[in-house]
């Protein structure tokens, strides 16, 4: 029975990837490792928790000899790390942790893995889920490619890109078996409410102002979470040793038309006049160093191992909604305590 360690399974895209090995691969056991941090929820995972080959471990992994344990308790033979501090807001205001976590917990997660698997590499993998954001941004046209040369520009991105880099160092000098990704922005079901599209569909169900940065016109590439999951299940057992694949969705939306689009979506959901919500709009001092477009040319990923995006915006859009007001009482336990703090000291509210 293959062992398979996922870190940050409590978290968003992380409870979507531990639930689909879950259930996909019952000859799997799954050990979800994870500090459980404000974005960490065992809510999460409430639906297989109770899954003969699903193991939850709480632990750290900045925590060195905590990971050497781990990894003397179970015999991995393969790691898709995702655990992050992944809030780039959160990163301007408080960068260490995201060093801490980022880098050194990775680096910590590499090096316990090679000193448990030795020179036993055959089998073995290591996957590191990272982001499009460490190739910094881009103007009005063009796309990153995995040639694309890294240009970090927050906090949390150069965090994410120095992971990259040690990966890829373990790869190259101890022949650590590893694969990376890098994605655009997910959304779907679980998102912490911090995040644009779940933040907006939550002050509106309050009548509270939708804050936007800037001039809106910043565009991002949105995927669905669960394609994200079907991606990172085909590079884990597809990809190539030592390769990058981008991940995007082929769905760039502006922020101010995005934020529209889901005020249209919600008014019609909670049966109110078209245009009510758009009227809480409000637009809010800018994010520092707030990178003007992301948008991703995944047809490495398509030509090579076929997976494409299944769910159009619309579709998405609309069941991302509909499961946040399906999911009251997850939306107010995520919400409560510490992320009042934040959400007061960030708007000012
Ligand atoms: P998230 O913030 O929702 O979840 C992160 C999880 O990691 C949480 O469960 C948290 O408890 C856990 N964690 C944090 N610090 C930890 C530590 N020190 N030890 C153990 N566990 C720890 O994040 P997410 O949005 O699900 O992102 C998951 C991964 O995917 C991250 O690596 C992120 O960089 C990457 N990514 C995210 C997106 C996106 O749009 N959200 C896009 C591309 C890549
Ligand atoms: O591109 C992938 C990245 O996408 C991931 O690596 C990160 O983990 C994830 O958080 C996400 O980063 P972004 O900064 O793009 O996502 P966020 O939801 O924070 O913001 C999306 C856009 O919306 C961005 O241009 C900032 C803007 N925004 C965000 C918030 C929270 C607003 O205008 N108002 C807001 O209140």
């Amino acid at each position: 029975m293959p062992h398979l360690l996922i870190t940050g399974g409590a978290g968003f895209i992380g409870s979507h990837v531990v639930r689909l090995f879950v259930q996909r691969y019952p000859n799997y056991t799954i050990i979800n490792l994870d500090a459980l941090t404000y974005a960490g929820n065992l809510e999460n995972l409430r639906d297989i928790e109770n899954a003969p080959n699903y193991v939850f471990e709480k632990g750290d992994i900045t925590d060195a000899a905590f990971l050497d344990s781990l990894f003397a308790k179970y015999p991995f033979e393969g790691v898709i790390h995702l655990a992050a501090e992944s809030h780039v807001d959160r990163s301007i205001t408080n960068p260490l942790a995201f060093v801490e976590t980022n880098v050194m917990g990775t680096v910590n997660l590499l090096h316990a893995a090679r000193k448990s698997w030795g020179n036993q590499l055959e089998g073995k993998r290591f996957y590191h889920v990272s982001t499009d954001e460490v190739y910094g941004s881009l103007g009005e046209e063009g796309f990153f490619t995995e040639e694309t040369p890294y240009d970090p520009r927050s906090p949390y991105s150069a965090s994410k890109a120095s992971s990259d880099h040690f990966v890829r160092a373990w790869f190259h000098t101890y022949h650590l078996p590893v694969v990376l990704s890098n994605c655009s922005n997910n959304y779907g079901p679980y998102h912490f409410p911090e995040k644009l599209i779940p933040l907006m569909i939550s002050n509106i169900k309050e009548g509270k102002s939708l804050p936007v940065y800037g001039d809106g016109k910043y565009t991002r590439d949105w995927l669905w979470v669960k394609d994200h999951a079907e991606a990172i299940d085909t590079i884990f057992h597809k990809g190539r040793i030592g390769e990058t694949y981008n991940i995007g969705g082929n769905n760039e939306w502006k922020n101010i038309d995005l934020v529209e689009k889901i005020c249209d979506i919600m008014d019609e959901l909670l049966g109110k006049p078209q245009g009510t919500s758009r009227t809480l709009i409000t637009f809010v001092k800018d994010r520092p160093g707030h990178d003007r477009r992301y948008a991703i040319d995944a047809s490495k990923l398509r030509d090579e191992l076929g997976w494409e995006p299944t769910v159009k915006s619309e579709e998405g859009f609309r069941a991302t909604a509909q499961w946040y007001l399906d999911n009251e009482s997850w939306l107010e336990q995520v919400r409560s305590g510490a992320y009042q703090q934040y959400y007061a000291a960030q708007y000012g509210q």
